[in-house]
């Protein structure tokens, strides 16, 4: 991993950043001075300065002036714990971020921190990823800067076979911050695609470690093609993906995107623990691109065509095939005919 920086929500010894970045957003118009930095933070106002500068450095505009402190003119659009906690409300998702200028996968340091016992909420983001995973052993094109690589720990009280409705819940999240942040119109493809004008703007990957018994902790892998341009996708690709800013002509701010993304979740999180699967389901029905649909579908060499129907309490696609027998389907890559 390169560029690792561990942020908890609360800050740390390597947080005065952070709580800098906080003191200025409890003034927004306002200037703090020097000193009350330093009386607020408990350090000398020669480390406020040091701190300001490094700040500075990462693109934060801080206005000074002599008689009334400083203040916050702008922040770049970093995803730095400091950016994505600010006003943040969640409950669970979100309690601590661990962000990474570059790593291979947000999955698989998930992972490991999941495996290592890392809290429920815990939220691993990237800005870029060297060998980014994507669905049946794929990669996920993932230049840096542009996009959204996030992966989030959670630890449910469900059976594994109930797994695959965290993808729908995700998807359902994926698609409300979409609206939030643009004026596109999402769709959802089965099983975890989110597109906009019938091209692929985010995919999900959700990785789990159970017992018979219960599920250890999920894994929730979400890629957002955000504001990458044509160029940055590789030539096979450039016709069935896309972008927020490709679709909408406009950048988006990530920092923004993914506060409404790990609010959507959050909300959408607290309803499925208590028992809203089926709002849930109903939310993404109404936002799924293949429902009444003829489609066909193939998972490795078989492939399978009929007309989706539905899905079922886990998850599963409902495929009606020409015999009009149905057909639960739980894996495999639809295309619609
Ligand atoms: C797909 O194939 O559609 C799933 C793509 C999932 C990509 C995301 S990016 C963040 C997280 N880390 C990974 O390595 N993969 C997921």
């Amino acid at each position: 991993m390169r560029g690792g920086a561990d942020h908890s929500r609360s800050g740390s010894l390597q947080g005065f950043d952070a709580q800098i970045l906080a003191l200025f957003r409890q003034q927004p118009t306002g200037f703090v001075s020097g000193e009350e930095l330093s009386r607020d933070l408990g350090i000398s106002r020669t480390a406020v300065w040091k701190h300001i500068k490094a700040l500075r450095e990462l693109g934060y505009q801080i206005e000074a002036i002599p008689s009334q402190g400083y203040r916050l003119v702008a922040a770049p659009d970093l995803l730095t714990a400091a950016e994505l906690a600010a006003g943040l409300a969640t409950i669970r998702i979100g309690r601590r971020f661990v962000c990474f200028k570059e790593t291979a996968s947000t999955n698989q340091v998930a992972f490991k921190l999941a495996e290592e016992g890392a809290e429920e909420g815990t939220v691993v983001v990237a800005e870029a990823q060297h060998s980014g995973k994507g669905r049946l052993g794929r990669h996920w094109q993932s230049p840096a800067g542009v996009n959204l690589y996030c992966s989030i720990i959670i630890r449910p009280p469900i059976l594994p076979f109930n797994a695959p409705q965290l993808t729908f819940l995700t998807a359902v999240a994926v698609a409300r911050a979409v609206e939030q942040s643009t004026t596109l119109k999402p769709r959802i493809k089965w099983p975890n695609d989110v597109l906009v004008n019938g091209r692929k703007v985010a995919g999900l990957l959700n990785e789990m470690s159970a017992e018979t018994e219960g599920v250890n902790f999920v894994v929730l892998g979400i890629g957002v093609n955000i504001n990458m341009r044509r160029e940055q996708f590789p030539a096979d690709l450039r016709h069935p993906a896309t972008s927020l800013f490709l679709e909408g002509g406009k950048e988006v701010g990530r920092a923004i995107f993914v506060r409404a993304l790990l609010t959507a979740l959050d909300g959408l999180y607290d309803l499925y623990l208590n028992g809203g699967y089926a709002a849930i389901r109903e939310e993404w029905l109404t936002r799924c691109n293949v429902t009444g649909k003829m489609v066909s579908v193939s998972f490795h060499d078989r492939t399978m065509t009929g007309v989706v129907v539905g899905v079922d309490d886990i998850g599963a696609l409902l495929l009606e095939l020409p015999d009009g027998r149905v057909e639960r389907v739980l894996a495999g890559d639809v295309t619609i005919l």
